[in-house]
């Protein structure tokens, strides 16, 4: 994947599986059956300390890695050195913002809020999480967002599930759906989820 904008591959993708590593998952073969449903990246939350070395094991692939739960700009640093393209985190932090820029890296910031939108956009940052998003909504904020925000667009994730993706897909600011659910269960079960998920997301399909 290097060489091409993280953001770029995100929105071809429409899907970013999340994953918290917590030891015997078959990294390698999650990626392989990420790359070979056709899904382009993966987002490894630093929420557990083997995150940073699945994004070491997974530098190589040829998925698109961004590091997630990114709280300082310790942990971004330890991230793009870890191999990560992209960082994502909870909340807006503004040094980690400015880390980013200063690395050339894509930085996509929670937000929940029309005002941290705003100071969001300020930063210069217009692709944007919207955590979390089911307990807050998503569906029909975002699609209000729309209306007022056309230039940003944005990654749901936090409580979404397969039900929830037609509406998702509908939506004209999506950027990609994001969650973990898609990566629960073994390599069979993954693929069969990322495929369904795919399918419903693809603009094609119909919802
Ligand atoms: C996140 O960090 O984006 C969320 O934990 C994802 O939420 P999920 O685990 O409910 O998909």
């Amino acid at each position: 994947m290097e060489g091409m904008d993280p953001l770029a591959v995100l929105a071809e993708s429409r899907l970013l599986p999340l994953l918290t590593v917590r030891g015997g998952e078959d990294l390698l073969g999650l990626a392989r059956v990420l790359e070979e449903e056709g899904v382009g990246a993966l987002e490894i939350t630093l929420r557990t300390e083997k995150g940073l070395e699945a994004l070491k094991a997974l530098r190589k692939s040829g998925l698109l890695l961004g590091a997630g739960t990114v709280r300082s700009p310790k942990e971004a640093e330890a991230a793009l050195e870890a191999g990560a393209a992209f960082l994502v985190s909870p909340g807006l932090l503004e040094e980690v913002a400015a880390l980013a820029q200063a690395r050339g890296v894509p930085y996509l910031p929670g937000v929940l809020t029309p005002t941290e939108v705003e100071r969001a956009l300020a930063l210069g940052l217009s692709a944007l999480k919207f955590f979390p998003a089911e307990p807050f909504q998503g569906v029909r904020v975002l699609r209000a967002y729309a209306e007022v925000f056309p230039e940003v667009r944005f990654l749901p994730t936090g409580g979404i599930k397969e039900e929830h993706l037609p509406h998702y897909a509908a939506l004209p600011n999506l950027l990609a759906v994001g969650g973990s659910w898609l990566l629960q269960g073994n390599l069979e079960a993954v693929r069969a989820k990322v495929r369904a998920a795919k399918a419903l997301l693809s603009p094609q399909a119909p919802g």
